[in-house]
């Protein structure tokens, strides 16, 4: 598909304020995301009005300074493209709002994306996709299998029964008295021992879903009996045992699901597939296995605006537009969202 636009994206479904301007569907122009990791960390996760207060301050500086970086000016755009949700409906508005008032004072279209789709689409921007595509999607709010034929379509293979592999990163993080967000810092840890604990793996045969509340609470259960008896646990060994058990499942459950779809590429995308013990296993899995298999930079990752660019770039191209009644929708199914 030929992809000839200038996109302006802004996303604020979650801690971050972010905004970025996309040319032709895979080129960063600008890429700014203000962070809010610092406040959220005295409250020990994400607080929704603390968000919300956040984005209203920051979100027309964070435009404006994309503009800047990118040293464009409003009538050079093509469209707006905002987060649709899922997210904290609070945050959502802000940036819809902000979207709005851009769209409508430059005279350009909006465009809804679906948080899940952009952090998928962060892969468009480091190399070309070829279909179908598998992707491993594992974020604080999302652990999914999707499956993808062609551009704008999503089909959900396999998702997370309970808690997101994000959230249980973050609350094992808070069982290790570790700082919010926990995912960097387990992942820190767990590389500094040489061995881990000996945590189940849910398996859950024949399906993708994905379980990991079970682990959570055999975490739990673990520093709890040796409190009982008095003994200290090892961070590093009860870090390493989590991971392992995590990394091992994800790994499992996107092999065999590349297998049956006979995918032509893998990708991982969301939070936590910034974790290093995730990204070598899933790399070295899929080099035995012959399949090309690609995860964004770091920073591409986490939330940022630049993913939901490169996702509204499509959609433009494919002749979607929103309009003004677009609304924070929270629970935003993917598979609804597809084209
Ligand atoms: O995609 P994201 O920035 O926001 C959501 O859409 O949820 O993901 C945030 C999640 C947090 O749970 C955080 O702990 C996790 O990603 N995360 C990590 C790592 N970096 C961020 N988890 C494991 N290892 C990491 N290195
Ligand atoms: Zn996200």
């Amino acid at each position: 598909m030929e992809n000839q636009n200038i996109i302006l994206a802004i996303e604020t479904s979650c801690d971050e304020t972010a905004a970025s301007i996309i040319r032709n569907g895979s080129e960063i122009v600008s890429n700014v995301v203000s962070s809010q990791i610092e406040s959220q960390t005295r409250f020990g996760g994400v607080v929704p009005e603390v968000a919300s207060r956040h984005h209203v301050e920051k979100i027309s500086l964070v435009i404006e300074k994309a503009l800047k970086d990118a040293n464009l000016e409003p009538q050079d755009l093509d469209a707006v493209a905002v987060t649709e949700g899922p997210g904290l409906v609070g945050a959502l508005l802000i940036g819809i709002n902000a979207a709005k008032a851009f769209a409508f004072a430059h005279g350009l279209p909006i465009i809804g994306v679906h948080h899940i789709a952009g952090h998928i689409y962060a892969n468009a921007l480091v190399q070309n996709m070829e279909f179908p595509v598998l992707a491993l999607v594992v974020s604080g709010g999302h652990t999914e299998l999707v499956l993808m034929k062609e551009h704008g379509h999503f089909e959900v293979i396999g998702e997370t029964r309970d808690d997101a592999a994000g959230e249980a990163y973050d609350k094992v993080a808070r069982v290790l008295n570790l700082p919010y967000p926990g995912g960097p810092h387990i992942d820190r840890l767990a590389h500094s021992a040489s061995e881990g604990v000996e945590f189940p793996r849910a398996w859950l045969d024949n399906s993708y879903d994905f379980s990991f509340s079970g682990l959570k609470s055999a975490v739990i259960n673990y520093k709890h009996n040796l409190e009982q008896r008095g003994e200290d646990i090892v961070p590093g060994m009860v870090a390493k045992g989590f991971q392992d058990s995590v990394v091992e499942v994800l790994t499992t459950k996107t092999v065999r699901a590349a297998r049956e779809f006979q995918v032509k590429q893998v990708i991982a995308a969301g939070g936590v597939s910034a974790n290093k013990g995730l990204r070598n296993s899933l790399e070295q899995a899929f080099q035995k296995e012959g399949i090309p298999f690609y995860v964004p930079p770091l920073n591409l990752c986490t939330d940022n605006a630049a993913m939901i660019g490169a996702a509204g770039s499509y959609m433009y191209q494919a002749g979607i537009r929103g309009n003004m009644s677009m609304n924070g929708n929270p629970g935003l199914d993917l598979k609804s969202w597809s084209i």
